[in-house]
């Protein structure tokens, strides 16, 4: 059940990778915090799915966010729509466990362009409507990988994972005089299709019983923060990463 009052109302929202898992929990928190939201997916009856969910105020878009001109094509979507961009939550990505010895190059740089190449286009592409409407949030999705290492994802995503915290310190230097906010969220380990897919049974029972918490997250914990994140309640906050892991990793 989500909670609190409207705080996003009037605002326009765009969350890649939403059809489904923590895009889709966060694209759900910010329609009820009163935005309008684009769910942005490359597989679009997944998208197409959440936004039917949602009803009035949500705009299913198909979007591969590593292609330069898919992006052009979510933005200009969303313009026509909507009319503009407020929010941009940076949530697509994916992983693969794939040892150092056994990378591929060609592996390597998919992963960077899924998860790193990505927010880089996306934002460059949603920032000249936020300047225009005089202000907007960037929120993207690191990892508590970030801040240990990978346990068991591949060596390339916790990068692209600790690349996203520099883009984003660097952003928000860059913008703040334009109003626009960026800052990160950093998940522990959510229970998504992501992790049922890529995390052995044994393992997944024995990171329950290290975490403080003693459960994984669920989805809907990081949609409650990413709307506060993206609304004035947290105007003072530029270039922080938010921690959300039941105390998994504690800085
Ligand atoms: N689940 C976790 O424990 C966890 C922890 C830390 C960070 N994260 C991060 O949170 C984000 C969401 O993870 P999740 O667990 O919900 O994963 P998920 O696999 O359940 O969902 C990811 C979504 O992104 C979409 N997507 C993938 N590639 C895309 C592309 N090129 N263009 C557009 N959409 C694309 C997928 O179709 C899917 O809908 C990811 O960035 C992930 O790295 C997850």
């Amino acid at each position: 059940m989500i909670q609190g009052t409207k705080s996003l109302e009037g605002k326009t929202a765009i969350v890649t990778g939403s059809g489904r898992g923590i895009g889709r929990a966060i694209a759900e928190n910010l329609h009820f915090q009163g935005a309008q939201v684009v769910i942005a997916d490359i597989h679009f009856d997944n998208a197409k799915d959440t936004a039917d969910a949602l009803g009035v105020g949500a705009l299913a878009v198909h979007a591969d966010v590593s292609s330069a001109d898919a992006v052009s094509r979510m933005i200009e979507a969303t313009l026509n729509e909507f009319g503009g961009v407020d929010i941009l939550v940076n949530n697509a990505g994916t992983d693969k466990a794939v040892p150092i010895l056994e990378m591929e190059e060609a592996e390597w740089d998919r992963l960077m362009n899924i998860n790193l190449k990505s927010v880089f286009l996306c934002t460059k592409a949603a920032l000249p409507s936020m300047i225009e409407r005089g202000g907007g949030s960037v929120i993207s999705t690191s990892s508590i990988v970030a801040r240990q290492g990978a346990m068991n994802g591949g060596i390339h995503y916790a990068s692209t994972k600790s690349a996203i915290i520099g883009f984003t310190k660097t952003l928000a230097r860059q913008m703040a005089d334009q109003n626009i906010r960026a800052n990160c969220i950093a998940p522990g380990v959510i229970d998504t299709d992501l992790i049922r897919e890529h995390m052995p049974n044994d393992m997944r029972t024995k990171i329950e019983g290290s975490i403080p918490a003693k459960r994984l997250g669920k989805t809907a914990e990081i949609g409650s923060v990413v709307s506060f994140l993206a609304s004035d309640a947290a105007s003072y906050i530029n270039g922080a990463t938010i921690d959300i892991n039941g105390g998994f990793w504690i800085g």
